[in-house]
């Protein structure tokens, strides 16, 4: 009796806190240009435009990695033909390839843990001053972002977009609303997405070996 008892409190317990988490969802995407435009205002930067359409980009350009972290970032290296925006990226999320406007800056992160947009900024996007200076370089005026793991699991990729193209009549979407895309986040879209955090981060306690060898990857193109 006592035991189902510790059962129906806990199945409760868990219950109502999936619940909560779920109330409280923002998105991560949305919460990391908040951040970059923190920090950018911070350094004398101008706040850049949230685009949806460049944000959508960015996660089509994640996935162009296929998961792989390793090519993210040190010897394998491997970075998305410039073709792809206009041939893949754009078309896959509804975006009207004649709006496409330059890419100024790109930020790429992978780790094989999910952390905190706040966590992710300081120790992925930002380990490199080349980065930072990618991040506050004033010729921008729009920026997209995205994080995804594959399947809902790590690894985990980070990626801004930066561009000068202006706000509302680049990157424009076809119906003026982004496809939407799972398993992954994108910002601009005024959507709650918490599918980055995927299960791992509940049953942390059953991944937690798994987690002991984080590898953490990292590049920067502009
Ligand atoms: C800012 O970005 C532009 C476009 O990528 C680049 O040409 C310029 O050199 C950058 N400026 C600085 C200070 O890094
Ligand atoms: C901006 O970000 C950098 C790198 O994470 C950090 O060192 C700096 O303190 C931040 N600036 C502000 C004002 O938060
Ligand atoms: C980054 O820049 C700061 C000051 O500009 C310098 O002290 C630091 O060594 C630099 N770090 C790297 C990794 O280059
Ligand atoms: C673009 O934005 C400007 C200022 O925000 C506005 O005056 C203009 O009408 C907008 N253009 C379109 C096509 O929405």
């Amino acid at each position: 009796m006592a035991t189902g008892l510790g059962i129906i409190f806990c199945i409760l317990f868990v219950s109502s806190s999936f619940a909560l988490d779920e109330k409280k969802a923002t998105n991560p995407a949305d919460e990391l240009v908040a951040i970059v435009n923190t920090n950018r205002t911070a350094h004398k930067s101008s706040s850049l435009t949230n685009n949806p359409g460049l944000a959508c980009i960015a996660l089509q350009y994640i996935k162009a990695y296929q998961g792989k972290c390793d090519e993210v970032g040190g010897p394998d290296a491997k970075k998305p033909a410039d073709s792809e925006f206009a041939e893949t990226f754009a078309p896959n999320c509804g975006v009207e390839v004649a709006t496409l406007a330059p890419i100024t800056g790109r930020v790429l992160g992978c780790q094989s843990k999910y952390v905190k947009p706040d966590k992710a900024f300081a120790d992925i996007l930002t380990m490199r001053n080349r980065s930072l200076s990618i991040i506050r370089n004033t010729t921008h005026t729009e920026i997209g972002a995205a994080v995804t793991g594959s399947d809902g699991g790590g690894p985990y990729f980070w990626c801004l977009l930066f561009s000068n193209g202006k706000s509302n009549s680049s990157f424009v979407l076809e119906g003026g609303a982004a496809k939407i895309t799972r398993p992954g986040c994108f910002s601009g879209a005024n959507d709650e997405c918490s599918g980055a955090y995927g299960r791992s981060e509940h049953l942390s306690v059953f991944t937690i070996f798994a987690q002991v060898f984080v590898a953490v990857c990292f590049t920067i193109w502009v």
